[in-house]
């Protein structure tokens, strides 16, 4: 399998003053084309950090990114930063971040805005993006008028419309009920299938989980166990055995 992301040992600090937070503390991993790669852990452990970092909204402090098996060096310092978000990176978030001003269509098309694309396509890929999620008879509506699974099915239209190859995503199910976090797994699934995107999915909820094909198992700024999910649908209390044993490795109670 091709790899897409390498990182190499990577660290991050936080400055505070005086004092220095080591958020993540060597951690190393591969995300392959095409793969769906989870990343667990509670509440602290350094799993945004981790994804701001892979998404070069953030600059790690130490280690090393390979990008298609290029080492990238400065990965999320700018200008390199930018260009390596316009060119490979999608993001999704919890809040879905979006403009409230903006209408469904303006939010979806702000990607292609920003890139300088001539009108008339922005408007043709924006609608077909907003048929892919389902929301074209919404796209005059403000965004504030939606619900939060159609909120988040903006947000990932907006992610994808400059087809990214890589699409990352900060427990984008965190403010859903069950029922439509599995519509939204199960329509970033699809969304995958067709444009052939490899994913990093952040998520407390074994569930969703369950929907990747490996799950990395971070605590205290380290990984601490790895599933491979090969059965497809995830085993949920298998997950969430191997998640309750990486907490316990990550406490020295069994080794490591
Ligand atoms: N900008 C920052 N400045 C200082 N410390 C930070 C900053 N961002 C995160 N931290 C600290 O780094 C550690 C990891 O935080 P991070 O947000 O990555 O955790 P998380 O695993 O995403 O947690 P959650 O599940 O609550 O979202 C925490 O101790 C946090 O307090
Ligand atoms: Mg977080």
């Amino acid at each position: 399998m091709n790899e897409i992301i390498r990182m190499e040992n990577i660290h991050k600090f936080y400055e505070n003053g005086k004092e220095s937070l080591e958020a993540l503390k060597g951690v190393s991993f591969t995300l392959n084309q095409g793969e769906i790669l989870a990343i667990m852990g509670s509440s602290g452990s350094g799993k945004s950090t981790l994804l701001n970092i892979i998404g070069a909204m953030d600059s790690a402090s130490g280690g090393e990114i390979y990008l298609n098996g290029k080492l990238e060096k400065d990965y999320g310092t700018e200008p390199k930063a930018t260009r390596i978000r316009s060119e490979n990176i999608g993001f999704i978030f919890q809040s879905f971040n979006l403009i409230h001003d903006f209408t469904v269509m303006e939010n979806v098309s702000l990607p292609l805005i920003l890139s300088g694309e001539k009108s008339s396509e922005i408007r043709k890929r924006t609608k077909e993006m907003l048929a892919m999620v389902g929301l074209s008879e919404k796209e005059k509506n403000p965004v504030t008028d939606l619900s939060g699974g159609q909120k988040q099915r903006v947000a990932i239209a907006r992610a994808l419309i400059n087809n990214p190859k890589i699409l990352l995503a900060d427990e984008p199910t965190g403010n859903l009920d069950c029922n439509t976090a599995c519509e939204i797994m199960e329509l970033i699934l699809d969304l995958k299938e067709k444009n052939g995107q490899s994913i990093i999915l952040v998520t407390h909820d074994p569930v969703i989980a369950g929907y990747a094909d490996r799950i990395l198992f971070l605590q205290d700024g380290l990984i601490y166990g790895e599933y491979k999910n090969k059965a497809g649908a995830g085993n949920v209390d298998e997950i969430l055995a191997k998640f309750r044993e990486s907490q316990k490795n990550s406490r020295g109670e069994m080794g490591v």
